[in-house]
């Protein structure tokens, strides 16, 4: 079978990066074995997203949204940055930044995101983290999960790649629920970037 290069991620994360843990750990395994992670970008300098990237030995960068006049600027510029690394698949890891047009047009359907509730349910404008899981626990859904998409326009409305159902206890609070969803975060993004890598259409980029 002919030597597949492995695909160039770009991980786009804002904050503690287990996310961005679980897809750097699966890369030295079988499961991501058809990707490497070339760089972490963070628009936050605290983020231990960054620490760990550095841990990992992959470059990291600050980009600081107060250096751009706009958002739609900020991310032309990582564009930039992305295309001079020739990377092939972008992965939002808990990144709280909107992406605007110039980016998720030239990484159209290449930007994946990881999101943790069971989609279309609690998704979009301002339903992250925390936020999510006291919102289904205020609900008293039966049942809650994650979500891996692709990233389009419309906040965390595109099409579904795939998602982990997370039963819902009880006793169960924000916090204990957020801590179920998490783990499965962890096996479901990784697998799925895998999978889509290996069925996306690449040769349409030459
Ligand atoms: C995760 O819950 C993810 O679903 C959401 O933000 C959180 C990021 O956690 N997008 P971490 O930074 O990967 O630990």
């Amino acid at each position: 079978m002919e030597t597949q290069l492995k695909k160039r991620l770009a991980i786009l994360a804002s904050g503690g990066g287990s996310n961005l843990q679980s897809v750097i750990d699966a890369t030295k395994t079988e499961i991501l074995n058809n990707a490497d992670v070339c760089i972490v970008i963070s628009n936050k300098k605290e983020a231990y997203a960054l620490t760990r990237a550095s841990k990992a030995l992959i470059e990291t960068l600050f980009i600081n949204p107060k250096d751009f006049k706009n958002p739609e600027e900020y991310d032309t510029h990582i564009v930039s940055l992305l295309k001079a690394r020739e990377i092939d698949l972008i992965i939002l890891a808990g990144y709280l930044k909107i992406l605007t047009k110039p980016i998720i047009a030239e990484f159209k359907n290449r930007i994946i995101n990881i999101h943790p509730s069971l989609l279309p349910n609690y998704g979009g404008k301002n339903m992250y983290g925390m936020k999510v899981h006291k919102e289904v626990i205020k609900d008293n859904a039966i049942k809650s999960g994650c979500s891996v998409h692709l990233v389009t326009e419309e906040i965390d409305a595109g099409p579904i790649l795939a998602q982990t159902e997370v039963e819902i206890f009880p006793e169960d609070t924000p916090e204990s629920l957020a801590d179920r969803v998490l783990i499965q975060e962890h096996i479901l993004l990784p697998l799925t970037i895998a999978k889509y890598i290996n069925t996306y259409d690449w040769s349409a980029l030459k």
